[in-house]
């Protein structure tokens, strides 16, 4: 079995509980199908969105709407696509009225995060909008101000840039999550060669 068929293995073990919201602590609360990820086990590069919205939910995929789409184009233009990269949400089930998740939502996925964090190892990880970087680091953040600017968490290099729905809403800006797509891909791809 290759290393990426194992992780593969690995992640399905790892949401078989989730998929009745058995291991969650909103339990029954948390009504809604949970979309867990999808891409390669083995990434380098992860990227990280807040919540599955409508069409995610329907699909049991992340980021398949309209924000998805917008991401598959610039995954595109760098040639990339989902099937090099592995995509997932910091909450992994649709907020009522796709309102921002709280803080006990993120508490509740936080450990599910860290264990697909645990068994993929990326390289790179590339947190979609403010609210999926604060969801990461637990603390408040200005998004224009930290954007494209590569730290590191828990010895990962941590690369935040906008979500993808806000560029839908503000074409002027897409220059920069372009940019920052394109840095945490070759931030990745250097990293895999260090490692190589
Ligand atoms: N927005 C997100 O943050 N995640 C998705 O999966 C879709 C839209």
């Amino acid at each position: 079995m290759t290393q990426k068929e194992q992780k593969q293995k690995l992640l399905e073990k790892l949401y078989v509980p989730y998929k009745k919201h058995k291991d969650c602590p909103l339990g029954p609360l948390c009504k809604s199908t949970a979309v867990f990820g999808e891409g390669n086990a083995n990434a380098k590069l992860m990227f990280i969105g807040e919540a599955p919205g409508a069409k995610e939910e329907e699909l049991g995929r992340p980021f398949v709407g309209r924000s998805g789409k917008l991401l598959d184009k610039i995954l595109a233009a760098y040639d990339t696509n989902r099937e090099d990269v592995y995509i997932t949400n910091i909450v992994k089930c649709r907020p009522p009225k796709n309102r921002t998740p709280t803080k006990k939502e993120i508490n509740a996925c936080k450990d599910l995060l860290h264990n697909q964090i645990k068994i993929i190892k990326p390289k790179v990880m590339c947190t979609l909008g403010a609210s999926a970087l604060e969801g990461l680091t637990g603390k408040p953040v200005k998004i224009t101000k930290v954007r494209g600017i590569p730290t590191k968490h828990k010895d990962v290099i941590l690369l935040p840039a906008y979500h993808p729905a806000y560029i839908l809403r503000n074409p002027k800006q897409l220059e920069f999550l372009m940019a920052d797509i394109r840095e945490a891909i070759e931030l990745s791809k250097k990293q895999q060669l260090k490692h190589n």
